[in-house]
C-alpha cells in the first residue's frame, strides 16, 4: 500500500477535496487536509486522514500543513458564481495558487497536481474542445478568467522545475454537500423540492456533466501517471438540458410542467436581478454573463485522460441515479 506516503490537500471541507482526502486516506496515504475551519460539517474523517488549520493566502500554514510531504494536491478555489467582492477571486485563484506552488518548491515536493477547469476553455460552439483547443471567447466570467490566470502561474512553476500536472474537470456532480460550486445538485434539488421549473431556451443547448467519483480518480491518477506540465480534462458525458430533466423523470417518476423560458428574457431578468445586487447588497440569482453563456453549448472530450490517465467515465444516467439517492438519503431533498 502507500503507508507513509504524505500528501497534502487543499480544499478539504469542498466538494471535490473532501472525497479526495477519502479516497486517497483509503489507499494508504496519510493524508494533511488543509481546511480553514478544523470543524467544518463537511469534512470527512478517517484515521489516515489529519486535519491542518490553514489559508492558502497564508504561506506559514501551508508551509506548516505541507512539510513532509511528497505529493500536493491543490483543490481549494473561490469557485463560486459571485462574491462581494471580485477581488476575493484573484487572491484565492491566482494569489493563493501562487502560493501553493511557491511552498510546495520551497519544500521540494516531488508532484503537484492543479485542479483547474474546462472553464478557461468556457463555450463551444460545433465540436467538443481538448487540451488543445484555443479558447474562442473572452473572459467574462471571472472565476474562469482568474482560473486562467491561475493556470499561467502554474506555467510559470513548471519553467521553474516545478513538477505539476493539471486537471480540468467539467461540471462535477455526485454524492456530496450542495456547495455553491456545486450547480448540478442546486438543479437537481430544485426539481425534486418543485423548486426549479425552468428550462432555458428549447433546452437544446449542451453541457458536459463530469460524475464525482470519475473525476477523483481522474486526480488519483493523475498523480501517479500524469505528465509534467499536461493537462488533462476530466469530463463526462455531453447532455442537454432537455435530456438533463427527462433523466431525473425517468429515476425518479417525479414529472414536473417545466417552462421554457428565451435566452433573451433570462438576460433581462438577470441585469434587473444585477441592478437589485448593486442597490440593496443581496446576492444574485443569475449574473449576465452566465446568461449569455446560455446559447453556447460547453462541450469537451476526455479522449487524452481515458488514453493516458486509464479516465473512466460514468454513464450519466448511472451518476445521477447515485446522486439523487445520496441527495433523498441525506435528506437534502424530498424523495
Ligand atoms: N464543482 C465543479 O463543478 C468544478 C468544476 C470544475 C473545476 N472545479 C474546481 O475544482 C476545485 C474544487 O471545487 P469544489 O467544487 O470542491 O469547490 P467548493 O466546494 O466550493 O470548495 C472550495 C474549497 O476551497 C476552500 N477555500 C476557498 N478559499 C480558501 C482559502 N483562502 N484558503 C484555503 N481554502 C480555501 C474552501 O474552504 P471553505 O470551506 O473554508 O470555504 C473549500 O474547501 C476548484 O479548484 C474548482 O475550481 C470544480
Amino acid at each position: 500500500m502507500n503507508n507513509n506516503i504524505k500528501v497534502f490537500v487543499t480544499g478539504a471541507s469542498g466538494f471535490i477535496g473532501r472525497s479526495l482526502c477519502y479516497a486517497l486516506a483509503k489507499r494508504g496515504y496519510l493524508v494533511h487536509a488543509l481546511c480553514r475551519n478544523v470543524n467544518h460539517p463537511f469534512l470527512l474523517k478517517h484515521e489516515n486522514i489529519s486535519f491542518y488549520n490553514g489559508d492558502i493566502l497564508d504561506e506559514s500554514s501551508l508551509k506548516h500543513g505541507m512539510n513532509g510531504c511528497q505529493f500536493v494536491y491543490h483543490t481549494a478555489a473561490m469557485a463560486k458564481m459571485w462574491c462581494r467582492n471580485n477581488r476575493e477571486f484573484y487572491d484565492v485563484n491566482v494569489l493563493g495558487t501562487r502560493n501553493v506552488l511557491k511552498t510546495a518548491m520551497f519544500l521540494n515536493v516531488q508532484k503537484l497536481v492543479y485542479t483547474s477547469t474546462c472553464g478557461v476553455w468556457g463555450p463551444t460552439i460545433k465540436h467538443p474542445m481538448d487540451e488543445y483547443s484555443p479558447r474562442i471567447a473572452g473572459f467574462p466570467i471571472v472565476y474562469e478568467r482568474t482560473k486562467f490566470l491561475a493556470e499561467l502561474e502554474v506555467n510559470s512553476f513548471v519553467d521553474q522545475g516545478l513538477n505539476i500536472v493539471t486537471v480540468n474537470p467539467s461540471r462535477v456532480f455526485g454524492e456530496g454537500p450542495v456547495t455553491d460550486s456545486n450547480t448540478v445538485s442546486k438543479m437537481i434539488k430544485g426539481y425534486l423540492n418543485g423548486t426549479w421549473r425552468i428550462i432555458p431556451g428549447k433546452g437544446d443547448s449542451v453541457a458536459n456533466y463530469a460524475f464525482l467519483d470519475d473525476v477523483v480518480e481522474g486526480h488519483i491518477a493523475a498523480m501517479e501517471y500524469g505528465l509534467k506540465g499536461n493537462r488533462y480534462i476530466l469530463g463526462g458525458e455531453d447532455i442537454s438540458f432537455n435530456r438533463f430533466f427527462e433523466t431525473l423523470f425517468e429515476l425518479t417518476g417525479k414529472h414536473l410542467q417545466m417552462l421554457r423560458i428565451p435566452q433573451k428574457m433570462i438576460k433581462m431578468y438577470s441585469q434587473v436581478d444585477w441592478l437589485k445586487t448593486q442597490i440593496t447588497g443581496i446576492p444574485p440569482v443569475f449574473l449576465p454573463e452566465f446568461a449569455d453563456r446560455l446559447k453556447y453549448d460547453q462541450k469537451y472530450s476526455s479522449a487524452k485522460a481515458i488514453e493516458h490517465l486509464n479516465y473512466k467515465i460514468t454513464p450519466f444516467a448511472l451518476g445521477m441515479g447515485k446522486t439523487v439517492h445520496y441527495l433523498q438519503n441525506q435528506r437534502i431533498c424530498r424523495n
